[in-house]
C-alpha cells in the first residue's frame, strides 16, 4: 500500500452531465457504482461545473442534463439512502477547496496533465485558452480531497487527474501539516493506545522508518484503524507520525480503475454520443429495434448465401455483451456457413436489449412524472454532502491558519 493512502474506504465519483444517458454508460460506469454502492459508502456527483469549463458558452443546457442524468442514474439501480447523490455546485466547499489548492499548485504540473493538451486539440472550434478550463484537474482533486475520499472509481483516461490529487494532498500535508507541538502531540496520543498497543506502534513504525520495512507499515496502520480510545483527530496525527511526515489533513485517495466498457455502438467504434452510435437509456423499444437491424454487418455477406466472418461484425460484439454461450455457437456457424441471415441473427440482440432497458425504462417513467422526488433526492443527498465537506473545510482553514474565532 502506498504511504499517506487514504485508509478509509469512502467512494467518490462524478459525471459531468451531459444528459441522458446510454448503454455505454450503463455497462461502463453506472453497474460498477450499483455493485459499490453495496460494499461501500458511496458519493456519487453531477460535475455541473466541470460541465461549464468546456460548455461556459452554452450554459443554459446544463440544469436539464443535470436533472435528466440524475433520473438516469435512480433509473439504472443507484439507490439513494445507499449512495449518496449531490450536485457539485451546491456543495461551495469544492469551490473554496479549489481556491486554497491553487495557492499552492505549480502551474507546471496542470500543464503536464495529459487531457489538458489533448481535449484542447480535440475541441479546436472552442476556446480553452482558459483558467478554468486549465483548473480542471485541481477542481476535480478538489471534489475528492472535500470527501477525504479513499477510493475513486474512473476509466482510464481519468487516472492521471486521481495522480495529481494525490500529489497535492501530499504537498498540502507537508505545507500546512506540521501542527504546533506535533510531536508531543503525537506521544500524548500514543499513551492514549494503553501500555501495550503504543510501545507495538512505536517498534512498528520505527521498522518502518529505519529499515522502509512495508509489512511493518502496514501492521501499524491496522493497528491505528482498529483503536477505539483514540480521537480522529490523534489518529490523523499518528497515521502521519508513522510516516515520518506532519499530520494528515488530506489523505491520498487511489484511483479503482473501471475496466473500460466493452460496450460497442452500433458502428463496431466505442459507443459514445460524439460517434452518434448510441443507444439510449430511455430509447423506445421501437427505435432500438429500428437501429439495431440497420447496423452494419460484415460488409462480405452482400447475398445471405455469402458466408461471414463475425470478427468482421459490429453485431458480434453485442453478442460478445448480451448473448449466452449456446447463442454465440449459434451465431458463430451460422454466419461461417451462410446457414443464417444478419436479420435472424440480430433478433436476440434486439430483445436482449429491450429486456435490458425495460425496468430502466420503467423507472425513468415513474421519476419523470415525479420531479418532486427526484429534487427531494438530490437535496438530501447535498446536505449529507456538505455536512461532510465542511467538515473538512473546518480542518484545512485550521490547518492552513485561517481562523478568525
Ligand atoms: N472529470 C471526470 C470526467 O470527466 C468527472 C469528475 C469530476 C470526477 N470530478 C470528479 C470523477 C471526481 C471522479 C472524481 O469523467
Ligand atoms: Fe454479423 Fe450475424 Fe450477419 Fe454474421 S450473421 S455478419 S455475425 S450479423
Amino acid at each position: 500500500m502506498p504511504t499517506t493512502t487514504a485508509q478509509n474506504q469512502r467512494v467518490l465519483s462524478g459525471m459531468r452531465p451531459t444528459g441522458q444517458l446510454h448503454l455505454g454508460h450503463y455497462h461502463g460506469v453506472l453497474k460498477n457504482w450499483i455493485e459499490l454502492q453495496h460494499t461501500h459508502e458511496c458519493y456519487f456527483f453531477v460535475a455541473d461545473w466541470h460541465a461549464l469549463t468546456t460548455e461556459y458558452d452554452h450554459s443554459e443546457k446544463i440544469a436539464a442534463h443535470v436533472t435528466d442524468m440524475v433520473i438516469d442514474w435512480l433509473a439504472a439501480g443507484v439507490t439513494p439512502g445507499t449512495a449518496t447523490l449531490f450536485i457539485q455546485s451546491r456543495v461551495p466547499e469544492h469551490a473554496e477547496l479549489h481556491l486554497l489548492l491553487s495557492m499552492m499548485t505549480p502551474l507546471g504540473w496542470l500543464e503536464r496533465v495529459p487531457s489538458y493538451k489533448d481535449q484542447q486539440e480535440k475541441l479546436k472550434e472552442k476556446d480553452l485558452a482558459t483558467y478554468g478550463f486549465l483548473g480542471y484537474p485541481l477542481l476535480q482533486a478538489a471534489d475528492i480531497l472535500v470527501y477525504k475520499a479513499g477510493n475513486v472509481p474512473v476509466g482510464e483516461d481519468q487516472v492521471a487527474h486521481v495522480e495529481l490529487t494525490r500529489e497535492v494532498a501530499r504537498r498540502f500535508n507537508h505545507l500546512y501539516g506540521k501542527e504546533q507541538g506535533f510531536e508531543e502531540k503525537a506521544s500524548q496520543a500514543i499513551a492514549k493506545m494503553g501500555k501495550k498497543n503504543g510501545k507495538l506502534y512505536k517498534n512498528l513504525r520505527k521498522e518502518y522508518l529505519e529499515k522502509g520495512d512495508m509489512e511493518s507499515l502496514s501492521v501499524a496502520q491496522a493497528l491505528l484503524e482498529s483503536q477505539q480510545n483514540i480521537s480522529l483527530g490523534d489518529r490523523e496525527r499518528l497515521f502521519g507520525f508513522l510516516e515520518g511526515t506532519g499530520k494528515i489533513i488530506l489523505p491520498e485517495p487511489q484511483a479503482l480503475l473501471t475496466q473500460a466498457s466493452k460496450m460497442p455502438g452500433l458502428d463496431g467504434q466505442k459507443m459514445s454520443k460524439s460517434y452518434g452510435n448510441t443507444i439510449s437509456l430511455r430509447e423506445d423499444p421501437k427505435q432500438v429495434e429500428t437501429k439495431l437491424r440497420t447496423m452494419p454487418t460484415d460488409p462480405a455477406r452482400v447475398r445471405l448465401t455469402d458466408p461471414g466472418d463475425p470478427a468482421k461484425c459490429p453485431v458480434w460484439q453485442l453478442h460478445e455483451v448480451y448473448s449466452d454461450s449456446d447463442v454465440q455457437d449459434w451465431v458463430r456457424k451460422g454466419c461461417t456457413t451462410a446457414g443464417i441471415g444478419c436479420v435472424e441473427c440480430k433478433q436476440p440482440v434486439i430483445e436482449a436489449v429491450q429486456k435490458e432497458l425495460k425496468p430502466i425504462q420503467e423507472r425513468a417513467r415513474e421519476y419523470e412524472q415525479d420531479l418532486n422526488t427526484v429534487q427531494n433526492i438530490i437535496n438530501d443527498g447535498c446536505e449529507q454532502a456538505r455536512d461532510i465537506a465542511r467538515d473538512t473545510l473546518e480542518d484545512v482553514r485550521k490547518a492552513v491558519g485561517l481562523i478568525y474565532r
